[in-house]
């Protein structure tokens, strides 16, 4: 029998516009679905906040978003809110949530030089979630952790247009540079840092540089496609909502690019409402 359901709605979760290298991921697999893609920018960037702030932020803006708009799945595509937040968030809502956890495993996996970089902010690399998860899956590996603040704002610049500076770029990477044996897997642990992957590639060309968002996309691929049966829902007609907790030029400005993300109704949203 051919049960047909409406499409689910997934909401993608971001400081920024890094989550986008995943909702783009999600969309391409299931493009049938609606998203509402919510970004933290009057708190961005969350890579110098504490996990205590990000925990309660976090938790405040889903809860803001779900007054709002029914939420069937949750994917937090922040790797610094991930590291700190998904207990507290499973233990608040029903619909699943799903969070980005840094590349180690895979990267492990395809190392051959046994030298693993980790890019990502200086939250992120501080997190004990990160050792543990190297303790796990990388111990036999040289794991070299580089969080940096800067590199999400080179990311949300260059989507609005913004030349990266590759002088710049090289002089916060020579941490690496400098070392003897340089990284050949490089772990892109920030879901801005795919925004300027070709960038990076250029600062090291024998390196591997890899990010989760596919593997996310498989992830919300196979748990929406259990409960839903993709192959048999009726596909959305509304439209793709991006929120903001601020409105600025900035936003104004993106908005337009966003369009090109199939997202085409933007609100800002009110957290003290959660
Ligand atoms: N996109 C984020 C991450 O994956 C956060 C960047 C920031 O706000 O510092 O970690």
């Amino acid at each position: 029998m051919n049960i047909v359901k409406q499409s689910p709605s997934v909401l993608v979760f971001d400081s920024g516009i890094g989550g986008l290298s995943v909702y783009n991921e999600i969309y391409n697999k299931i493009p049938n679905a609606h998203y509402i893609y919510v970004f933290d920018n009057e708190m961005f960037p969350y890579g110098d906040k504490s996990s205590n702030f990000l925990i309660n932020r976090v938790n405040s803006i889903i809860e803001a978003v779900t007054k709002f708009y029914p939420i069937d799945l949750a994917v937090i595509a922040c790797n610094t809110a991930s590291t700190i937040c998904l207990p507290n968030l499973r233990s608040k809502f029903s619909f699943p949530i799903i969070g980005v956890v840094p590349a180690i495993k895979p990267a492990s996996l395809l190392t051959k030089n046994k030298c693993i970089g980790l890019l990502a902010t200086k939250a992120t690399v501080e997190r004990t979630y990160i050792t543990d998860l190297i303790h796990q899956f990388a111990a036999h590996c040289t794991v070299k952790l580089l969080g940096l603040s800067e590199l999400a704002l080179i990311a949300e610049n260059k989507l609005q247009g913004v030349t990266v500076d590759m002088k710049q770029l090289k002089e916060l990477m020579q941490p690496w540079l400098r070392l003897r044996t340089i990284p050949d897997t490089i772990v892109l642990g920030c879901t801005h840092y795919p925004f300027i992957k070709t960038e990076l590639q250029m600062i090291f060309p024998q390196s591997n540089l890899i990010d989760s968002g596919h593997a996310i996309a498989i992830r919300v691929c196979n748990l929406l496609n259990d409960k839903y049966k993709l192959d048999r829902i009726i596909p959305s007609t509304s439209k793709n909502i991006v929120l903001s907790t601020v409105y600025t030029q900035s936003v104004e400005k993106l908005i337009k690019k966003l369009s090109d993300y199939n997202l085409h109704k933007y609100h800002t949203i009110d957290i003290s409402l959660a």
